[in-house]
């Protein structure tokens, strides 16, 4: 069953048909006034237009021809020639009735299904994990569920930051530290030895100083690092156990996020295949000599920016600069590696698409490696997409930091906001009765809500600030508000059977089985006249709308598909936390004017089937963010 904004766009359409006016203009959607109606159509002004005609009067010729139907009565005519509608209760039933049985909870699935890769998270090996990767993996995370949802094959890939510079700088500070790497026993205890947290001390300290001009330095790391990607056993052994205790550690940190991949893969991964790509680039003619390094150039002809040379004066250069496929020293670069993942995983997972959360500043980096990947044809240029995202600012609006002016560690971040989350729950007075496990679960989810739910009810592209106390608030647009409503009503129905009330069928959850997703429950028989429908008895539904809170609830629960959709084409989930904020608000003002347990008969067990229904998308809105609800709190 479609939602309601696309049963009154399709009605609206075939009236539009018949009158000879262009259907394409027929769009109703949900009002943004709803003091004049519930959806819109504001089409008639365009074809109008076109018609030759007064507004007006399209209008109303419109609206004579809606006369009534099963979703609407005729719409009232606003302004120049605005459409608006109100829904009949019987649609709204049947609507929500539908959100009730449906194992998806109203949400419509993909028409073509494609098969996904989304690249995210990101973390670098010996660098750790910080919060700049937070909301990579974050959205990411989030973007993986819904394709998932809605139908696509997905794969989640970690792209590990595990090769390159990076890691040649660390064997470089391994090899002061040892005096060399001549003692095989003596390396071999280091490295068995070797935690994160001491690697996530010697990066900074080295990459301090080829940052600071230490030459010798930045040369020996440069050769490491082609030693290592020459094969070299030795560097292969140091690197592996760096890249050990790091995965190890990053398994742990993503686990706690409740962010998991299905491909665990690296950069380094890709580097087997990257001597035969750049033989096969040599051969299609589009590697160039640049001063010892060898580069591809990605930008068309006449595609130039202006740059400020060092001494001042400004030169047209080409744009997007070349992609630096080989160094002057022979190594793999950042955007080899990516240009190579693109050749894996169109031999490994045969993606139709592949989809990057990344940090919005390397959008150049992904356009020059899209490029590349067209110009070879190893992929098409619109299979490549690169999901930006604005960063997460401390106060003063530069990229957070701790106070020390260092990047914050994730599992830090995640400490002090479960600090927080159990500093709440006391004041709120929630689980006092609780077991400490419990409390502890429960502390741990309400931080992870608050942390993830500010970050995706921004538009992925807004960079945002960090600000834990507001994140953590219970009150208001945040994590903690949405899980306190989704728990309240676990509460509601936990009462309601112990009540001995005969949980309605939809609490039984039967839109999983037979009794679930029939199109042929609710036959469309738009713009046929009809007696009315007899409110759904026996074998329909016990849902009844009537009450204007129930209204509202019923129009949040139909809007769950449009957000869904929107999500997906924009791949922002932000359109499903700002879903989720709508549907909770509906829920509580259903809840505060129309009473659950205290009404009786037919009324009680159709609200009690709404709870369900709203307890039900909630979670899975929720789920789809990569929020989890806790039993109570
Ligand atoms: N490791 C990179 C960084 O920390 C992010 C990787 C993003 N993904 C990619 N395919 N390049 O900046």
């Amino acid at each position: 069953m479609k939602d309601l904004a696309s049963a009154f766009t399709a009605a609206n359409a075939r009236v539009f048909a018949k009158l000879g006016l262009d259907p394409k203009h027929a769009d109703v959607r949900r009002s943004d006034r709803p003091d004049l109606g519930e959806f819109q159509a504001n089409g008639a002004l365009a074809v109008a237009k076109a018609a030759g005609k007064k507004p007006q009067e399209v209008a109303q010729s419109v609206a004579a021809e809606w006369s009534a139907t099963e979703l609407s009565p005729a719409p009232s005519i606003a302004g120049p020639g605005f459409l608006n509608f109100k829904v009949t209760a019987d649609a709204l039933t049947r609507r929500a009735q539908f959100v009730a049985d449906d194992a998806h909870a109203g949400a419509s699935l993909v028409e073509h299904k494609r098969r996904v890769v989304v690249d995210y998270g990101g973390p670098n090996v010996a660098k750790g994990m910080h919060v700049g990767h937070l909301r990579a993996s974050i959205i990411g995370e989030s973007v993986k569920r819904i394709y998932r949802f809605r139908g696509d094959e997905v794969w989640g890939d970690a792209h590990f930051g595990d090769w390159g510079f990076q890691m040649g700088l660390v064997i470089t500070a391994l090899e002061d530290e040892l005096g060399g790497f001549d003692d095989e026993a003596k390396l071999d205890a280091r490295l068995k030895a070797l935690t994160l947290d001491q690697l996530e001390a010697i990066y900074p300290a080295y990459a301090k100083r080829v940052k600071e001009g230490d030459i010798n330095v930045r040369d020996r790391a440069r050769k490491a690092t082609a030693a290592l990607q020459g094969g070299s056993e030795l560097h292969r052994t140091i690197w592996k156990a760096m890249h050990d205790v790091s995965m190890a550690a990053q398994k742990r940190d993503f686990a706690s996020l409740g962010v998991d991949f299905d491909l665990w893969l690296g950069e380094s991964d890709a580097d087997p295949l990257i001597p035969g790509m750049v033989e096969d680039l040599g051969k299609k003619g589009l590697l160039e000599d640049d001063q010892g390094a060898r580069i591809l150039r990605v930008a068309g002809p006449g595609e130039t920016r202006k740059k400020k040379r060092d001494d001042g004066t400004v030169v047209e250069v080409e744009s997007p600069d070349p992609l630096l496929v080989v160094s002057s020293e022979g190594s793999a670069m950042y955007g080899t590696t990516d240009l190579a993942t693109i050749v894996q995983r169109m031999r490994d997972q045969k993606p139709d698409l592949i989809l990057y959360c990344v940090d919005q500043r390397q959008a150049d980096h992904f356009e020059q490696v899209y490029r590349a990947a067209a110009k070879a044809g190893y992929a098409q240029r619109d299979q490549l997409e690169h999901i930006g995202f604005g960063t997460m600012n401390g106060p003063d609006g530069t990229p957070f930091k701790t106070r020390a002016g260092g990047v914050l560690k994730l599992q830090d971040l995640i400490g002090q906001a479960e600090e927080k989350a159990r500093h709440r729950l006391k004041e709120n007075e929630i689980g006092a009765d609780f077991s400490k496990e419990e409390f502890e679960d429960v502390a741990h989810k309400v931080a992870i809500a608050a942390i993830k739910f500010a970050d995706l009810s921004n538009f992925r592209g807004t960079s945002y600030i960090f600000d834990l106390d507001r994140f953590m608030s219970f009150e208001g647009k945040t994590g903690p508000y949405l899980l306190y409503q989704a728990v309240r009503i676990k509460s509601i129905l936990r009462k309601a059977e112990e009540m001995g009330l005969t949980p309605s069928p939809p609490l039984r959850g039967r839109g999983q089985g037979e009794g679930g997703r029939s199109d042929a429950q609710a036959p469309e028989r738009l713009n046929a006249p009809h007696p009315p429908t007899p409110a759904p008895q026996g074998g329909g539904g016990v849902i009844a709308i009537e009450h204007e809170s129930e209204r509202a609830l019923a129009l949040a629960l139909d809007a769950f598909d449009g957000a869904l959709r929107t999500a997906y084409d924009k791949k922002s989930p932000h359109f499903l936390a700002e879903h989720a904020f709508n549907l909770a608000q509906a829920f509580s003002g259903f809840y505060t004017n129309c009473p659950i347990l205290p009404s009786e008969g037919a009324v009680r067990a159709s609200r009690l089937a709404l709870a369900a229904a709203t307890l039900k998308q909630l979670t899975l809105t929720l789920d789809l963010l990569g929020i989890e609800v806790p039993e109570r709190m």
